[in-house]
């Protein structure tokens, strides 16, 4: 078994999307070894993904599978401590802010492998959460911080005088550009007809942690003036069906599973409105020119919000103000916004560029 140039370490969903452009551009400049750290695991949230991006299967999977922060975050630190002990790569390269960043890059930076930090320098108010927790975590420990944007950039040159920094864009754009031209139309990729309809996602463990505000949520959407398109992650619907039957939103909300990447693409290009809590979906209606309400009150992705194609609307005002919130949205944005607060879609080119200096040095 040769030693590896790079280990490029991903696990949930949105990473397996990110990890397949990367891959590809980390190739260019030296041997990977693709680890997969298994945090997501089911058909939907993760091997659909492959097939649909062509991504090639991981190197090594390390099976965590679900469980509380400490036991899932100790169960990635252990067994990729294992992989780099034995594989030896010369570098690490994680990406955004879940337990499977933090596990993978705790895990090199004790065995001395110099970590770079895919989408560094995001911060949010909430120091608690667990994403900024891991997030500012990994910041500190990394030596090369690529950052998505000028403001993230900032952030880190004023944290971190000792790393290398480059402010790469977001790779998750790349991605987005590669695939646009094949999404296919809103009506192959769910249940919608030719009219104006809603695409909402919801799978944030604070808002699933107060059962009684979920459905709120889902009561407010429901509420809207047009049907809504609305995956369930396993937790969010976990979470319902404990609380009440799903039938309580039948004809006003389309239920589904969770959808492929393109699917959700697809919906989020075609709909009047999307509702969201999730930091992935929020840029893509902003790439995409969808007007979109983000159930949080606060944003990593505040440019979104300036630029004008955000709003926020903390989830406990939802009940109340949602309808008022999404009309004033779609009224307030109508696409025109400028797009590349993140970058063009070169950014697994240039992170590739850092870590071939990282290699170099
Ligand atoms: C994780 C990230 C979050 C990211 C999201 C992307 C952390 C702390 N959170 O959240 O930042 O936005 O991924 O999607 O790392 N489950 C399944 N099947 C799966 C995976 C999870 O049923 O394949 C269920 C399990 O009940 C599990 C729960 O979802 O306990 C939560 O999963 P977990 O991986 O802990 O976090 P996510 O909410 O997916």
């Amino acid at each position: 078994m040769s030693r590896p140039d790079i280990a490029l370490c991903y696990g949930t969903r949105p990473q397996v999307i990110k990890a397949s452009v990367l891959r590809r551009a980390l190739a260019r400049i030296g041997s990977v070894l693709a680890v997969d750290t298994g945090q997501h695991y089911d058909y939907e949230l993760n091997a659909l993904l492959y097939t649909q991006l062509g991504v090639e299967p991981a190197d090594v999977l390390l099976e965590v599978g679900s469980g509380g922060h400490a036991e899932q975050t100790a169960a990635i630190l252990v067994r990729a401590e294992r992989v780099l002990v034995e594989r030896a790569p010369r570098a690490v390269v994680v990406i955004g802010d879940t337990n499977s960043t933090v596990g993978c890059a705790l895990a090199a930076a004790k065995l001395r492998i110099p970590v770079v930090h895919v989408e560094a320098g995001l911060r949010a108010a909430d120091a608690l959460m667990a994403e900024e927790l891991n997030r500012r975590l990994v910041d500190a420990i990394a030596q090369v911080l690529c950052t998505p944007s000028a403001r993230a950039t900032g952030r880190v040159r004023a944290e971190r005088c000792d790393a290398v920094i480059a402010q790469t864009g977001d790779v998750a754009r790349d991605v987005l550009l590669s695939v646009e031209p094949r999404l296919p139309a809103p009506a192959e990729a769910g249940p919608v007809g030719p009219g104006p309809y809603g695409y909402a996602t919801l799978h944030r463990a604070e808002l699933t942690a107060v059962p009684e505000r979920l459905v709120a949520v889902l009561d407010a959407l429901a509420g809207l003036d047009l049907p809504v398109v609305l995956p369930l992650h396993p937790r969010t619907r976990a979470v319902l069906e404990a609380r009440t039957p799903l039938t309580r939103w039948a004809g006003r909300l389309a239920l589904l599973p969770p959808v492929g990447y393109l699917e959700s693409l697809a919906l989020t290009r075609g709909a009047e409105l999307v509702v969201t809590d999730s930091g992935g979906v929020q840029r893509e209606a902003y790439w995409l020119g969808a007007p979109c309400v983000t159930l949080r009150s606060e944003t990593e992705w505040i440019e979104t919000v300036e630029l004008g194609a955000n709003l926020l609307l903390p989830p406990e005002a939802a009940a109340a103000e949602l309808a008022e919130a999404a009309e004033r949205q779609r009224r307030r944005s109508a696409g025109g916004w400028n797009r590349d607060a993140y970058g063009t879609g070169d950014a697994a080119a240039r992170v590739a560029d850092s870590v071939a200096g990282l290699l170099a040095a």
